[in-house]
């Protein structure tokens, strides 16, 4: 989508570490003060920012932006462009003790193509977040989200529907849902939904 990919070799600023056994793509940004860890693979064209610990052994998919302060562990899947708002926080121990060794415990989180995670949230590992879904500001996320999906809140729970250019589509009975921003169309069945047209 609109903006442009670079074919450039990745940059990764001075201050950050890249472990060996790592694999990062053309046109990807890392900047300030990050570390990523070994046999982490990051696709293309994404932007990495400050302070962002990603690894070992995480695959993230290409043009995702993870803003500053994310920490992505073990276990954290990012499918292609996905959006990490700042400081948000993904886990991979369910029960977490500082006495009992849980890495053979890790809980696999996973976060489709193009959902976007708000600032300050927290996910729950073990999770999917579905495509386009939108996790508001400060959520706390227990549960898998439906592609989609508008979860806000603490715990987080749906309160709407996104379209894939990330603006609310408007609450109607009639099944039917298009956006007043870009006039996508989608069809509401079961607490799912899917496109009928998508114009972004
Ligand atoms: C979710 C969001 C996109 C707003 O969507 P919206 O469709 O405009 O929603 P509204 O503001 O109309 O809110 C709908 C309801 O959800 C509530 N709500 C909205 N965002 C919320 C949030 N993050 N946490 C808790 N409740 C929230 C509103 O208070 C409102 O509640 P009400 O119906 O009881 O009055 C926005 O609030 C948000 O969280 N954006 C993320 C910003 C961000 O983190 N950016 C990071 C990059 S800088
Ligand atoms: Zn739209």
């Amino acid at each position: 989508m609109g903006e442009q990919s670079s074919t450039a070799a990745p940059f990764v600023h001075q201050s950050s570490y890249v472990d060996d056994g790592t694999s990062i793509g053309k046109g990807t940004k890392i900047w300030h003060f990050c570390h990523i860890l070994k046999g982490t693979t990051i696709g293309e064209n994404c932007v990495i920012g400050q302070n962002c610990m990603i690894g070992p052994q995480v695959q993230v998919g290409n043009r995702c932006k993870i803003q500053n302060n994310v920490s992505l562990y073990a276990g954290v899947i990012l499918e292609e462009e996905v959006f990490c708002g700042p400081s948000c926080v993904f886990t991979n121990v369910y029960t977490p003790r500082a006495f009992i060794e849980r890495k053979s415990e890790f809980r696999q989180t996973l976060v489709k193509r193009g959902a976007s995670i708000g600032a300050n949230a927290t996910i729950v590992c073990g999770v999917t977040v579905g495509r386009y879904a939108f996790i508001g500001a400060g959520a706390v996320v227990k549960e898998d989200v439906p592609d989609y999906g508008l979860y806000v809140g603490v715990p987080a729970r749906r309160i709407g529907w996104v379209c894939k250019c990330g603006i609310s589509l408007p609450r109607q009975g009639t099944g039917k849902l298009t956006c007043a921003a870009c006039h996508s169309s989608y069809t509401e069945n079961n607490n799912q939904l899917s496109a009928i047209e998508e114009l972004v």
